[in-house]
C-alpha cells in the first residue's frame, strides 16, 4: 500500500512530501532504476546533490516514469566548491540542465564553509535572487548548526525553508531541531533510518540503529521493520525524512508507513536512545573545500 504521503508546508507555503528518496550514495548507473521505482511506489519528492554525481540520473528517471513534472518535488544542493554569488549562479544552469528541469523545487546550500562563510552568505544570496527570479520554488540549507543559522539571518533576508542535518534516534539534534522552529524552518532528517550509523566506511565499532534491542522490540509489537518504526517516528514529529534505498522492495516499504502510529511512550523511548555522538562529519571540523571535489559542467561527459 502507498496512500498519500502527508505534505508539510514550507514557511513559504511551497507544499513537500514528508518522505522523499535519497540518492546520496546511489552509484549513478542504479539512481535511474531506483527513481523510476520510487515514482511507481508512490514516492513525489526525490532529494539529491551535485556532489553525489547522479542528478542527471534522477532527471532521467523522473522522465521514464512518465510522470507529470508538477506532481514532482526535486531537491539539490550546491557543492561548496561553487559558493559564492556568481558560482552559486551558475551551479544553478550546472544543475537544472543535468536535472532536465526548469524549476528546481528546492535548492540548499549542502553545507556551511565556516572557514570561508562570506562565500557562504554570498552562495545564500545567489539562492535569495533564483527565488526571486522564479527559477526555483524554495530555498534553504543543509548541516548548518544553530549559530550558523544565527551568522545567515543576520546577513540575509530569506528564512532558509529546510534545514537537512544528521537526524536519527542516536543523533536527533534537540538544539538544531529547536533553532530551526524558531525560525519556522522545516527539520529535514538525512540518514534518517540511520545509514551513516552502518554505511561502511565511515569508522569502526559502530552501533547500527536498525539492529538496536529497543528499535527492533518496537517493531515487533507493531509487526512493522525497524526501517518503518524510524520514519514513522520522523512523520510523528513533524519532520521530512529521506529514506535512501536502490533497492524496490525497501523503497517500497520505507513509503508504507501510514497505516499504523507510535504510542507517545514508544516515541520518547525512541527519543531516550540519544547518544549525542554524530556518525558524519562535524560541520564545524570539517572544511569541505579541501575534500577536492568539484562539481563537473553540464556538458561534461560525467554528472
Ligand atoms: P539499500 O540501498 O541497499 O536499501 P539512510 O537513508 O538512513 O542513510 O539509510 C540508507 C541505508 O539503509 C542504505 O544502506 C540502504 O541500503 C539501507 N536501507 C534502506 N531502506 C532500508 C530498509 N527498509 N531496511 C533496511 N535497510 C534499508
Amino acid at each position: 500500500m502507498s496512500s498519500e504521503i502527508p505534505a508539510l508546508t514550507l514557511n513559504n507555503g511551497v507544499v513537500l512530501p514528508a518522505i522523499g528518496l535519497g540518492v546520496f550514495q546511489s552509484a549513478p548507473e542504479e539512481t535511474a532504476a531506483a527513481v523510476h521505482a520510487a515514482i511507481e511506489a508512490g514516492y513525489r519528492h526525490i532529494d539529491t546533490a551535485a556532489a553525489y554525481g547522479n542528478e542527471r540520473e534522477v532527471g532521467e528517471g523522473i522522465r521514464r516514469a512518465g510522470i507529470d513534472r508538477a506532481e514532482m518535488t526535486v531537491e539539490t544542493k550546491i557543492w561548496v566548491s561553487d559558493y559564492g554569488y556568481e558560482q552559486t549562479l551558475h551551479a544553478f544552469d550546472k544543475s537544472a540542465t543535468k536535472l532536465g528541469v526548469d524549476v528546481i523545487d528546492l535548492l540548499l546550500l549542502h553545507q556551511p564553509m565556516p572557514q570561508h562563510f562570506e562565500r557562504t552568505i554570498g552562495a545564500y544570496k545567489a539562492l535569495e535572487t533564483l527565488l526571486a527570479d522564479g527559477r526555483v520554488e524554495a530555498i534553504g540549507v543543509s548541516n548548518f548548526m544553530p549559530h550558523h543559522l544565527a551568522a545567515l539571518l543576520e546577513s540575509t533576508d530569506v528564512v532558509p525553508a529546510v534545514n537537512q542535518v544528521e537526524l536519527h534516534p542516536y543523533f536527533s539534534q534537540p538544539e538544531v531541531q529547536l533553532a530551526d522552529a524558531e525560525h519556522q524552518i522545516l527539520t529535514q532528517a538525512w540518514s534518517p533510518i540511520g545509514g551513516i550509523t552502518f554505511y561502511p566506511g565511515w569508522g569502526e565499532h559502530r552501533r547500527n540503529v536498525l539492529e538496536d534491542d529497543t528499535v527492533t522490540a518496537i517493531a515487533q509489537q507493531l509487526a512493522k521493520t525497524p526501517a518503518q518504526v524510524l520514519l514513522r517516528w520522523h512523520l510523528q514529529q513533524g519532520r521530512s525524512a529521506i529514506p535512501k534505498s536502490t533497492n524496490p522492495d525497501r523503497i517500497q516499504q520505507n513509503i508504507d508507513v501510514l497505516d499504523f502510529d507510535l504510542s507517545a511512550e514508544q516515541v520518547s523511548v525512541l527519543d531516550s536512545l540519544e547518544t549525542g555522538r554524530r556518525g558524519g562529519p562535524d560541520p564545524d571540523a570539517v572544511d569541505p573545500s579541501s575534500w577536492g571535489l568539484d562539481v563537473p559542467e553540464a556538458g561534461a561527459a560525467s554528472s
